[in-house]
């Protein structure tokens, strides 16, 4: 098993610096702004509602998250919430209210580094943070300003490597950060915390005392802590825990390092407000913390507690220190608090809130093996010289998403254990729920967890089965409360019957009880959901190999297949789009029949024949195979267009746009391994060869993935806001596709113009955006579709089987 720095991964120094800075204040030309002005001021009176109600507007537009150019690999396995990393170590963005992000910088969470030579005189201590001493004055004792020039960072999520030289001791630190993100071991990857191990080399041909010492703050006021110490097994773990109330659920910190012949480690709690003196002056003096003082509960109006870990270390070797973080927050309230959830990782630890300590004992114990599997989940990849290496690092840093998407997994409860077939896969692995942004706050949007699910379906499938059966049981529900519809201004319901919901519901109202939380469009107009449900459908089935799953589907898929047929109201096959922005890209309007909605409904009708025959039901078979043939003929009569599809059958200017997406049903289809000619082959080849002239190598250079629309004249598609977007999670897809069909320099061209434009240009890694403009700007940070890099891997993958 690998733990040595990895030479892949994104790497960065301490003080380096971006060479661009984007905001995300956009402008749109005065022609968008005009056709959207009555929009916008239905969107701020909603906005204004939301305030006057306490409340906090889905997708607020107003207090927009600024882009930090600070991250790293974030802390913690799937559902239990996050904490996030900055690459210089900052303890920072918050998730732990179940979907809420606090974004704060905590002084008090910190390591502390004290090396003490052979006459026991303490030669170096430092607090391992590069930022100035707090402005506020408080931990004011503590030394701060460690050198930037000689700190470096490497994220290779779900691990991280911190690398501090000190030449003053001639000593090296290296911080391994591990969360137990693990493919298909659903028990560890629900762990909610991680391990740290500080490995210390001392290049001297002396011995020396070194002491790390992590220091952590609780939630806001928490103002309780106790020390904990738990022996099992040959392993003994010493540390402290800190009791909160977040909102009124309860939540333990515990904190903790192992300890052992060679490791002695002690605790103390001190006052974050104060000038931290109780924990420098005693780890300067001798390197650990007097027992004594803390083995009592001890009361601050605010607190923080300590763990430092001493071990000596001979000449010219090393040692490392392990530390445990977890934080225990078993029963969680969505804001509405109408009902209570388990956490998925109450399953094996219980939700008794005393389970902190052998969780940590746990992750301690058992963090090497979480390695091993880790390492041999990437391995393949890492070791491929085929592969470049910035793929390397964006395939898998970009699934930070999975555990910092606001993601909840939760149990079902006793009443839904009885109702539900014992198909049903929540029966065992639970509800499982990834808000679609950081700052858009609704849950599992469907329209881009269709492009996202490759992750899911390829690393924890049950998780995306999950999701399937949640969507499935919503198609015949309704929801009549009322809903104004800021697009257009129309009233109308939340949820209609035999269509699927834009999300799964708000964090800040009853997520699965309340869905629908999007307020903008009437969603059961919209034209891409219900064929994204029936091919996920059959690509799950590929990818599982489970009839259970199609049966149990089934009747569903039929409703919402038969829902869509009204929406040919031409009879020649094809559905038509209304004329509004009525799919994923939900400000950029499609008339008639369009490239993007027709070619996911030609997908959708072939999976559905695909998924009768299996299943033997011949009428169904029989029905959409016919509209399938009547429905090709029209799609390529309406719209080819000698080297491309044609955006949509519209009259405006932009209907001849070309669309970076117009494949994306047929990319569905690649995905599910079907070869059956919808489109001409020839055609695919073109008009795949179109969008990489055009909307990549026409836009930046080809540095900066796919424009998603460019006008045949190569000028970019400015009549709307989201046509001169670049989108970064269907860059990732087109890349994929590219891939597929056979164009892997072209693939990769495209999908490494993202990831270089995000981690290394405007630094927002671990919080890549949605959308990348042409210039100084970008729109909403934290994003779910650019999960849809794993379908390069796929794509990769049947690159190498073929
Ligand atoms: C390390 O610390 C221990 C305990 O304080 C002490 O006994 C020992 O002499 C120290 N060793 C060195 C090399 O300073
Ligand atoms: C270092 O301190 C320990 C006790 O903390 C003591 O036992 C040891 O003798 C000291 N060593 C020296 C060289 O002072
Ligand atoms: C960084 O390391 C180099 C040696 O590699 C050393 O000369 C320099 O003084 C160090 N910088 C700081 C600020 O410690
Ligand atoms: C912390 O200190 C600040 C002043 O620096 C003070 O305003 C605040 O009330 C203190 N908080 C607590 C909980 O003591
Ligand atoms: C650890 O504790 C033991 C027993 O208290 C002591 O003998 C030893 O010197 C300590 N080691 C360090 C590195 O502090
Ligand atoms: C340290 O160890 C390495 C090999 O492990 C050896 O090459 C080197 O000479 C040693 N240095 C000292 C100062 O002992
Ligand atoms: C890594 O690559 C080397 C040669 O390139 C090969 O010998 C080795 O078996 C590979 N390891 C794995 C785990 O694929
Ligand atoms: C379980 O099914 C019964 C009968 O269909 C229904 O009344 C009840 O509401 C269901 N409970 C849940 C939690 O779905
Ligand atoms: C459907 O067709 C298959 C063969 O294509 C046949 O074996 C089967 O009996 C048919 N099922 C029904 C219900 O007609
Ligand atoms: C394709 O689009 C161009 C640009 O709008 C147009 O001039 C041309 O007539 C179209 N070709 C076909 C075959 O429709």
């Amino acid at each position: 098993m690998s733990t040595k720095v990895p030479n892949c991964g994104w790497k960065v120094k301490f003080n380096h610096s971006f060479p661009e800075k984007r905001n995300q204040f956009f402008i749109p030309s005065f022609k968008i702004l005009f056709n959207l002005f009555t929009l916008l001021i239905r969107y701020t009176l909603y906005m204004l509602w939301c305030y006057i109600r306490k409340k906090k507007p889905v997708m607020d537009y107003i207090k927009v998250v600024e882009p930090k150019q600070m991250y790293g690999v974030p802390l913690g396995g799937i559902g239990g919430g996050t904490i996030g990393r900055g690459f210089k170590g900052e303890f920072c963005r918050f998730q732990l209210k179940p979907g809420i992000y606090e974004y704060e910088i905590i002084d008090a969470d910190q390591f502390i580094v004290t090396v003490q030579n052979t006459e026991n005189v303490t030669v170096y201590q430092n607090v391992l943070s590069t930022n100035n001493s707090p402005c506020n004055g408080h931990l004011n004792s503590w030394k701060w300003n460690f050198p930037a020039e000689n700190s470096s960072y490497t994220a290779l999520y779900p691990r991280s490597w911190t690398e501090y030289f000190i030449p003053q001791c001639n000593i090296k630190l290296i911080c391994r950060q591990i969360s137990p993100i693990i493919p298909g071991n659903y028990k560890d990857s629900s762990f909610p915390g991680g391990v740290f191990v500080w490995t210390v080399m001392n290049f001297n041909s002396e011995s020396l005392n070194v002491t790390i010492t992590f220091t952590l703050k609780g939630y806001k006021k928490a103002s309780r802590c106790e020390q904990f110490e738990i022996d099992q097994n040959k392993v003994k773990v010493a540390g402290m825990k800190i009791y909160n109330n977040i909102r009124s659920m309860k939540c333990t910190f515990a904190f903790g390092a192992k300890e052992t012949i060679d490791v002695n480690v002690s605790e103390t709690s001190f006052n974050p407000n104060g000038s931290g003196a109780v924990v420098w002056d005693q780890l300067y003096e001798k390197g650990s913390f007097n027992k004594q003082q803390c083995s009592t509960v001890q009361y601050f109006s605010e607190i923080a507690c300590a763990v430092a870990a001493k071990t000596l270390i001979t000449k010219n070797s090393s040692k490392d220190l392990e530390f445990v973080l977890m934080w225990h927050m078993p029963l969680i309230q969505f804001l509405n608090g109408q009902k209570t959830h388990e956490r998925y990782y109450t399953t094996f630890f219980g939700n008794d809130n005393n389970a902190v300590e052998p969780m940590c004992h746990y992750a301690l114990s058992n963090y090497q093996k979480w390695e091993e599997e880790i390492d041999n989940w990437q391995k393949p990849t890492l070791n491929d010289s085929s592969l470049p290496e910035w793929y390397k690092s964006a395939v898998f840093n970009e699934l930070y998403f999975i555990s910092d998407g606001g993601t909840i997994w939760i149990k079902i409860d006793d009443d839904e254990y009885k109702n539900f077939s014992s198909t049903d896969p929540r029966k065992k692995y639970g509800r499982f729920a990834y808000l679609e942004g950081h700052e858009y706050r609704m849950y599992n949007t469907y329209d881009v967890h269709f492009y996202a699910s490759f992750a899911l379906i390829d690393l924890w499938p049950q998780l995306q089965l999950s999701i399937q059966y949640e969507f499935r049981d919503t198609v015949t529900r309704a929801d009549n409360s009322f809903r104004w519809i800021l697009y257009n201004g129309y009233f109308g319901c939340r949820k209609e019957l035999n269509c699927i919901p834009h999300d799964i519901g708000d964090p800040e109202e009853e997520p699965f009880l309340k869905i629908n939380s999007y307020p903008v469009h009437k969603i059961s107009d919209w034209k891409d959901l219900n064929l994204k449900f029936v091919l996920q459908c059959y690509r799950d089935f590929t990818y599982t190999n489970n009839k259970m799953y199609l049966i149990d589907m089934w009747p569903q898929v039929k409703l919402l297949m038969n829902t869509c047929l009204a929406w040919d109201t031409d009879n020649d096959g094809m559905i038509e789009n209304s004329g509004f922005p009525d799919q994923t890209y939900d400000a950029w309007k499609m008339t008639g029949i369009s490239a993007y909605c027709g070619g996911l409904w030609l997908a959708a009708l072939c999976v559905t024949v695909k998924m009768a025959s299996i299943l033997q039901d011949n009428d169904t078979e029989k029905k959409f195979s016919d509209i399938l043939e009547n429905a090709k003929v029209t799609f390529n009569r309406k719209l080819w267009n000698g080297s491309y599809y044609d955006f949509d059958t519209g009259r405006e200017i932009n209907s001849k746009s070309i669309m970076a997406d117009q494949l994306c049903g047929i990319w569905y289809l690649q995905a599910c391994g079907i070869t059956d000619e919808i489109l001409p082959q020839e055609n695919i080849k073109k008009s795949l060869y179109t969008v990489f002239e055009y909307n990549v190598k026409r836009f930046k250079n080809g540095e900066s993935g796919a424009v998603n629309g460019m006008l045949p004249n190569g000028v970019i598609d400015k009549s709307s806001i989201q046509s001169q977007e670049v989108w970064t999670g269907v860059s990732y897809a087109i890349a994929s596709h590219l891939i597929f069909q056979g164009m892997k320099e072209e693939g990769f061209q495209t999908a490494e113009g993202i990831y270089e434009t995000v981690y290394n240009k405007i630094g927002s890694s671990f919080e890549t955006p949605e959308a990348l403009y042409e210039k100084n700007c970008i729109r909403s940070v934290g994003y779910m579709r650019p999960l849809s890099v794993w379908s390069i891997q796929i794509a990769l993958k049947k690159l190498k089987n073929d």
